[in-house]
């Protein structure tokens, strides 16, 4: 059956997030995101805090576990500069009853006791009373010097309870490696030709329409040879910017079974990374989503530190760009790093997005300028923390950025938000009075 579909895939091109249409970014009232300012509250002051996720159940929807929900968030010691954060990568747990307030229960995994000298980003499934970590096992346990080997690994088993003073989650796990490149439809990293490779961030989805069972993950896309090269309409110097959203597939629904399928989108020739993929299925269209860097776009093109999405009538379908390039969230253009790693979720007719305090106030600086600055100036700049989540509708292939929630805040379906202004202010110094001046959102 497989096989069937990887001939089908390969028959028709994979959809590609073309040139043509990542030329057309530019931000815009409906894309741009308010300035954020450090919370008064930040959850954990002794950590930094980055890609972050919800537990879930099979279906996408936010497990409650005895009125508790938990989130995972790739950590590190706050005492750390925030540069060398992914060396070290931990992931822990956080729980919440009201979804504002989330206390840290520790890491996930005993020490030394998951693939990877640290592990990236992922998904966690509640599945039957089993929990299933999905991560990325960057490097290889034990090393003396870092790799950036990345396999795509579970942590399955453990327990999880809950008492009058929180919630607790305890191994131990099964770990497997669930998923490497296989060379030919997912790059190896002896095959990536200077570019860092990519083959992380595994995004677990049950699609909603066909029952399937779903792994999507960030990848890139073999090109052996440059030169040689037709199926792409690029130059060859931008063959370098490989791009993909990878997707396997459980036949028998085992979270720990998994058969890598053909790319559900590529951006040969346009951007580098298409990191944390995930997918929202609302009024029977598709959209997925990626994080993705204005440093990783091919250097003829101008992207942003952004949201990118896509729509499409299926998991396998024609994916077209939303809002005509594919920019849904940015940051704006005089804070254009302080917010990355977004994350989408539905909530009822609207979609949260969630991301965490990256870089700000630097005045024009890149970030690699960042890391010359001296060691407390980076402390400084980097908000390490959950970012305000903000609030999103789509519709068809247009969306729109309706306003945000406090920092961290992550609502269940059946809480309601705080009504929205008529209108929405686009000037981000209106924005930012009106999102923060009294506390909660655009009231
Ligand atoms: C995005 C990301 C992920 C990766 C993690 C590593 O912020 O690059 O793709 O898993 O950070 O820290």
């Amino acid at each position: 059956m497989l096989d069937e579909r990887w001939a089908d895939r390969d028959a028709r091109a994979v959809p590609q997030w073309t040139r043509r249409q990542a030329a057309g970014i530019r931000r815009t009232d409906e894309t741009v995101a308010p300035i954020v300012y450090p919370p008064d509250e930040q959850t954990d002051r002794d950590l930094h805090i980055w890609d972050t996720w919800l537990l879930r159940n099979r279906d996408g929807s936010i497990a409650e576990i005895d009125g508790y929900r938990v989130i995972l968030s790739l950590t590190a010691p706050a005492a750390l500069l925030p540069g060398k954060r992914h060396d070290v990568a931990t992931l822990r747990y956080f729980y919440s009853t009201d979804g504002r307030d989330w206390t840290c229960g520790g890491p996930v995994f005993e020490d030394g006791a998951a693939f990877g000298s640290r592990q990236w980003a992922g998904s966690a499934l509640y599945d039957d009373g089993q929990l299933y970590f999905f991560y990325t096992a960057a490097g290889s346990r034990g090393e003396d010097e870092l790799t950036y080997t990345q396999r795509i690994a579970v942590g399955s088993g453990g327990t999880i309870t809950t008492d009058g003073d929180g919630l607790s989650i305890t191994g131990p796990f099964d770990h497997e490696i669930l998923l490497e490149p296989d060379g030919e439809h997912y790059e190896r990293e002896a095959q990536s030709r200077g570019m860092i490779y990519t083959f992380r961030d595994p995004w677990f989805f049950e699609d909603p329409q066909t029952g399937e069972t779903c792994l999507l993950f960030e990848a890139n896309t073999p090109i052996p040879d440059p030169d040689r090269e037709a199926r792409f309409d690029v130059d060859r110097d931008a063959l370098d910017f490989n791009g993909s959203v990878g997707v396997a597939v459980s036949p028998s629904g085992d979270p720990t079974e998994w058969e890598l399928d053909a790319p559900l989108l590529e951006a040969v020739g346009t951007n580098q990374e298409l990191e944390r993929p995930h997918v929202i299925v609302q009024d029977g269209s598709y959209y997925l989503f990626i994080s993705s860097h204005e440093h990783t776009f091919e250097p003829g093109l101008e992207g942003y530190d952004a949201l990118y999405g896509f729509v499409a009538d299926s998991l396998r379908g024609e994916y077209t760009p939303l809002n005509g390039s594919g920019l849904v969230v940015t940051n704006p253009a005089d804070a254009p790093f302080q917010t990355y790693s977004w994350l989408a979720y539905p909530h009822r007719e609207e979609i949260l997005v969630s991301s965490f305090f990256n870089y700000y106030d630097l005045q024009g600086l890149s970030l690699d300028d960042v890391a010359h600055l001296p060691p407390a100036e980076q402390q400084r700049r980097f908000g390490g923390t959950l970012a305000p989540t903000l609030r999103l509708t789509a519709n068809s292939d247009e969306t729109r950025l309706l306003g945000a929630l406090e920092h961290g805040h992550l609502p269940l379906p059946d809480e309601d938000l705080p009504r929205l202004l008529a209108e929405y202010v686009a000037d981000t110094n209106d924005r930012t009075k009106t999102t923060y001046g009294d506390g909660d959102a655009r009231r």
